[in-house]
């Protein structure tokens, strides 16, 4: 803490009275941000972050280059490429660029597939559990989203996808690896085919799961090199922080930076001003933790996500639904009311096929299944 103290001090030019001033509300949004590291948090897809990315972030805010002048900055560029060409051969497409979130990449591949379309057809086909970014996104761009029924573990129906494309073709289709409420992983082979017969788009948001693709779950995202385009957060799944997202496509798409932007302005991306803060802190986690580490501690919270769906299966008789992706949903009796829990950032509350069901998303390597289940012991 007097580390960070005098490393602020110094940053920011403050003396001491200034500081002091400044410490109590320092220190409370450090006590407030400790949720994230605690072992059990399992609330939200917000992980603990991967010390070496808190240097990135620094560096970036200290940098502060906009790489709509990417003549001015060749480190950063070079560093973006080394990233992109990293991630591209993981997620098996071509292109890709760094985003502010899935929120953007999903509006943008939405775009793409509305240009891309040779027909006016406007409606986008998507699970009803599909983040709400995609709805969104279709009435920005003045498309119809139409929702689609979910089985009970939580993926869209195939079927149902089939016969709402049968009688109206679609523009896109939308599979989810890793919804928001459960982690279920739409049948995304299943998606690209159905996409092919209409000759429509298909869009994969993979914000959550596509994390899978850097371990030997991958074949649970089966065909992925077939969409169109796929987005990711490295800010959900790989410990880093907001903003960090990518969006990869198969068609090149005209670069953001490279083009003089007074001259000619970025006309085929979303991206406006943007630099380092979308992947410094990525780049010194994989140049000082390692992918190899990165790896560990997702396999990490994969495992926990599991130990915590088999206590919970072998202690209980509770309704339990657990996901590859690392969230585990649970429906304890009536009378268990565990507000409380979710007011300690334990766990949260969502709705699976108009269920109201409890749920714990294995989003930090530090999350411990033990703590989770000690949390809830009282309500057996
Ligand atoms: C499946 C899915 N897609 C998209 C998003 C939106 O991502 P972001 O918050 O990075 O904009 C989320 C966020 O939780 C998500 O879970």
């Amino acid at each position: 803490m007097s580390q960070l103290t005098s490393l602020i001090e110094s940053l920011l030019e403050l003396n001491n009275t200034e500081y002091s001033e400044a410490q109590t509300f320092i220190d409370k949004l450090i006590i407030e941000g400790k949720l994230h590291h605690s072992e059990s948090w399992a609330a939200h897809m917000t992980p603990s972050l991967d010390p070496p990315a808190l240097l990135g972030q620094l560096l970036s805010g200290l940098h502060n280059g906009n790489l709509l002048s990417p003549e001015l900055y060749p480190q950063l560029v070079k560093i973006e490429k080394q990233l992109i060409d990293w991630l591209c051969p993981l997620f098996q497409h071509e292109y890709g660029h760094f985003t502010h979130g899935s929120t953007y990449a999903n509006l943008e591949a939405l775009w793409y597939a509305r240009q891309h379309s040779p027909t006016d057809l406007t409606v986008v086909y998507g699970s009803q559990d599909a983040h709400y970014s995609i709805a969104k996104a279709c009435h920005i761009l003045g498309l119809q989203f139409k929702s689609i029924v979910t089985n009970d573990q939580g993926e869209m129906s195939i079927k149902a996808l089939q016969q709402a494309c049968q009688q109206h073709a679609p523009v896109a289709i939308v599979a989810t690896a890793g919804t928001s409420s459960c982690g279920a992983i739409d049948s995304i082979s299943s998606c690209i085919a159905l996409a092919k017969q209409f000759s429509s788009w298909c869009h994969i948001d993979a914000a959550w799961g596509g994390a899978l693709m850097l371990i030997s779950k991958s074949h649970l995202l089966a065909g992925l090199k077939e969409a169109d385009s796929v987005s990711f957060d490295p800010h959900k799944a790989l410990g880093q922080p907001r903003p960090c997202g990518v969006l990869f496509y198969r068609q090149p798409v005209e670069p953001t930076s490279g083009i003089d932007y007074l001259m000619q302005a970025p006309k085929q991306s979303l991206l406006g001003s943007y630099g380092g803060e979308l992947f410094l802190p990525l780049w010194f986690s994989l140049l000082l933790s390692g992918e190899k580490k990165l790896i560990q501690q997702l396999n990490h919270r994969l495992q926990q996500a599991e130990q915590f769906y088999c206590a919970l299966k072998q202690q209980t008789d509770w309704w339990v639904l657990s996901s590859p992706a690392g969230i585990v949903c649970f429906r304890p009796p009536d009378h268990c009311d565990l507000s409380a829990l979710i007011q300690q950032g334990i766990f949260s509350k969502t709705t699976i096929n108009q269920q109201s069901v409890y749920r714990a998303v294995f989003a930090s390597d530090k999350t411990e299944a033990k703590m989770l289940f000690t949390a809830l012991e009282g309500y057996f």
